[in-house]
Order: structure tokens, then C-alpha cells, then sequence
């Protein structure tokens, strides 16, 4: 599995941690983001991993900013991103099966080093359940991106 990684300034280190542990793993990185501290702002840090995700040049992505929040909103803005902001494992299993998000959100300044790499292991290795009432719901999602609903 190919994985996007992406961040702005307040997340460099927790990005590299994150790279280190998926390549330690076997995951092929790809890392969109900012290497150092100088202040990047955070919608631009979300453009390349939003664009490779929709040529599916990776397979899923990541993307870290100072609360996840400012980049889960970015990320939302390109046509079929799903992308979740959250700070715990559990809604990280759930967005992927009920909600085949393909981006995972959380904030550098929120969750710690340890929960970070919980966060990415519970998204990575959980697949979209299929059941029909979550693709229903998912095409609902789609149609109003595409201003049919
Ligand atoms: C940057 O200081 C901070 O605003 C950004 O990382 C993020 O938290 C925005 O949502």
C-alpha cells in the first residue's frame, strides 16, 4: 500500500516519526508536506496529497497540521476526499468502514507521538465495510459535492 503523508509547520516532527514507523512497516510513504518550522500554510500543505489521492497515484493519506482541524477542512474541499479529523483510534477503524474516508486528520498540538501512530495504524490496516446503506449514504455525499442533491 502506497500512503500520502502531508503537514504544515507545527507538524514536521510528528510527520517523520509517522514515515519512519510506515516504512519500518513495509508502506511505501510519499510525503507531501513541509520538512521544516517556517510558518506554510496549511490548505497549501493539503492541495498535493488531495491531488494524488485523485490520481491515484497513493492509496490513502495523511494529513497533520497544529489541531488537524484547518487541513481536515482544505482536504474536504477537493472532490472525492473524504477526510477525518480525529484524536483517537477508534473513530479512525469506524471512518473507514462506514465512511471509506481516504485522508485521516489529527493535530500535532492535540494528540501525542504514541496515539499519532494508533491513530494511522487503526486507518490504515481497516477496510470500507461495503454495506449498502454506507455506499448509499457515501453517493449522498458525492451528489451534494457535485451539486446534484
Ligand atoms: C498553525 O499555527 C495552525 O493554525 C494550524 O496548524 C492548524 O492548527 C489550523 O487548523
Amino acid at each position: 500500500m502506497k500512503i500520502g503523508i502531508t503537514n504544515d509547520h507545527a507538524a514536521a516532527q510528528l510527520k517523520f516519526s509517522i514515515m519512519k514507523e510506515l516504512e519500518e512497516n513495509g508502506y511505501e510513504v510519499v510525503n507531501y508536506g513541509t520538512d521544516g518550522t517556517q510558518a506554510f500554510d496549511y490548505p497549501e500543505a493539503a492541495i498535493p496529497l488531495c491531488k494524488a489521492l485523485q490520481n491515484k497515484e497513493v492509496d490513502l493519506g495523511i494529513a497533520i497540521c497544529g489541531t488537524g482541524v484547518g487541513i481536515s477542512i482544505a482536504c474536504n474541499k477537493h472532490k472525492g476526499i473524504r477526510a477525518c479529523c480525529c484524536s483517537e483510534p477508534a473513530s479512525a477503524r469506524l471512518t473507514r468502514e462506514h465512511n471509506d474516508a481516504n485522508v485521516i486528520c489529527f493535530g500535532a498540538r492535540i494528540v501525542g507521538e504514541e496515539l499519532a501512530k494508533d491513530i494511522v495504524r487503526a486507518f490504515i490496516t481497516t477496510e470500507f465495510s461495503h454495506e449498502e446503506r454506507h455506499v448509499r449514504r457515501i453517493q449522498m455525499v458525492t451528489d451534494i459535492e457535485n451539486d446534484q442533491l
